[in-house]
C-alpha cells in the first residue's frame, strides 16, 4: 500500500498488513504511556481541530494524542459559529489558510464530502473525522483496533451491526476494514427506514461478504461474536416525528446481553442515548469504554504515521 498522505476514507486501507502495524504502533503507545516513556516525536508540529459539528471523543483524542507526541493544538471546536465560515468563507480558502499554521488539519462538518474537498485544497495531510453520514474512517480503525484486541483475531467473525445504518458514519467505515477479512459474516439489523445504502451492500456483494439483513436482534445476537449497537442519527433526520418513529427500537439490556455468547464483546462509538442500558456497562462483554480509550492509541499512531 503506497503512503497515504490524507485519510478520507478507510477504503485508502486495503492491506490486513498495514492495519497491523498500526496496530502494533498503538500498542507500543500504549504501553509508554502507561509507563511514561513516551519521548516527543512530535515536537515543534502542530495538529488543527476544524469541527464544525458536535464532538466530545474524537476532538478530544486527537487533541491528546498530539499532545501525549510531544505536538501543539490549534482548536475549532464550534466552527460553524465561530470560524469565518459564518462570514461566508468557503471550505478551501478557510482549510488553505490553516494549512500555513498546522502541519495536519482534523476536519469534521456536516456535509458528506467535506473532508475530501478539503483534502483537494490542502498542502497539509487532512483526516476525516466525521462529514456528515458518509464516513468516519479514524472510529473506524479504533474499532476494528479494538475488536482485535478484545477478542485476539479479526478473521472468521459473525459481526452484527445495529441501528441506524443509514446515517451512520461509523458503520459507513467500518464495513470496508471488515471486508479485508477473510470468513467474515455480517448481520445488519434496522428498521427499514435506517436500512443500509445500497453503495454499501453492494460493496459487500462486490467483495464476496455474506451478509443478512433483518429487523428483529433476537435470535441473530445470539450468533454474534460482536453487536455493534449505533445511536440514531436524530440530526440527520427531516423532521422529529421521523426520527421519534425509530429513535427507541433497540435497546440492548442486561438480559440481552446474557444471551450473546460469553466471549462476544458489545460495541458503541458513544454517545449512547437509549441504545444500551446502563446495567450493561458491569457486563464483561461491554467494550465501549475500552474502544473510546483505543481511540487515543490509534489516533497518536495515525498522526505520528502521517507526520513523522
Ligand atoms: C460518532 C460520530 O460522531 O459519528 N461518535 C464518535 O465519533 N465517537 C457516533 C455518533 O455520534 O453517534
Amino acid at each position: 500500500m503506497e503512503k497515504l498522505k490524507h485519510i478520507i476514507s478507510t477504503r485508502q486501507f486495503t492491506d490486513p498488513e498495514f492495519l497491523q502495524g498500526l496496530f502494533e504502533s498503538a500498542n507500543r503507545m500504549e504501553r509508554d504511556d502507561v509507563f511514561r516513556a513516551l519521548t516527543s516525536p512530535l515536537r515543534g508540529r502542530i495538529l488543527a481541530t476544524l469541527f464544525f459539528e458536535p464532538s466530545t471523543r474524537t476532538r478530544f483524542s486527537f487533541e491528546a494524542a498530539m499532545q501525549k507526541l510531544g505536538g501543539g493544538v490549534l482548536t475549532a471546536e464550534n466552527a460553524r459559529a465561530n470560524s469565518s465560515a459564518t462570514k461566508g468563507e468557503t471550505i478551501s480558502d478557510t482549510i488553505r489558510v490553516v494549512s500555513e499554521y498546522a502541519n495536519v488539519i482534523a476536519i469534521r462538518h456536516y456535509q458528506e464530502g467535506a473532508a475530501e474537498e478539503a483534502a483537494r485544497n490542502s498542502p497539509v495531510p487532512i483526516i476525516n473525522a466525521g462529514d456528515g453520514s458518509g464516513e468516519h474512517p479514524t472510529q473506524a480503525l479504533a474499532d476494528i483496533y479494538t475488536i482485535k484486541k478484545e477478542i485476539g483475531w479479526l478473521t472468521g467473525l459473525r459481526v452484527t451491526l445495529v441501528g441506524d445504518l443509514l446515517y451512520g458514519r461509523t458503520i459507513h467505515s467500518l464495513l470496508p476494514l471488515l471486508c479485508l477479512y477473510s470468513g467474515v459474516t455480517i448481520d445488519l439489523i434496522s428498521p427499514p427506514q435506517l436500512r443500509l445504502p445500497q453503495r454499501y451492500r453492494e460493496y459487500l456483494t462486490e467483495k464476496g461478504i455474506p451478509f443478512h439483513e433483518g429487523e428483529r436482534l433476537e435470535g441473530v445476537i445470539e450468533q454474534a461474536d460482536v453487536a455493534y449497537i449505533t445511536r440514531v442519527q436524530g440530526e440527520r433526520f427531516a423532521s422529529r416525528e421521523e426520527y421519534n418513529a425509530v429513535k427507541d427500537v433497540y435497546v440492548i439490556d442486561a438480559k440481552l446481553a446474557d444471551k450473546m455468547k460469553p466471549e462476544a464483546i458489545i460495541m458503541h462509538a458513544l454517545p449512547r442515548v437509549n441504545e444500551i442500558s446502563p446495567e450493561v456497562d458491569g457486563n464483561s462483554r461491554a467494550a465501549y469504554f475500552r474502544q473510546a480509550k483505543n481511540g487515543l492509541y490509534i489516533r497518536m499512531a495515525l498522526l505520528k504515521y502521517l507526520l513523522a
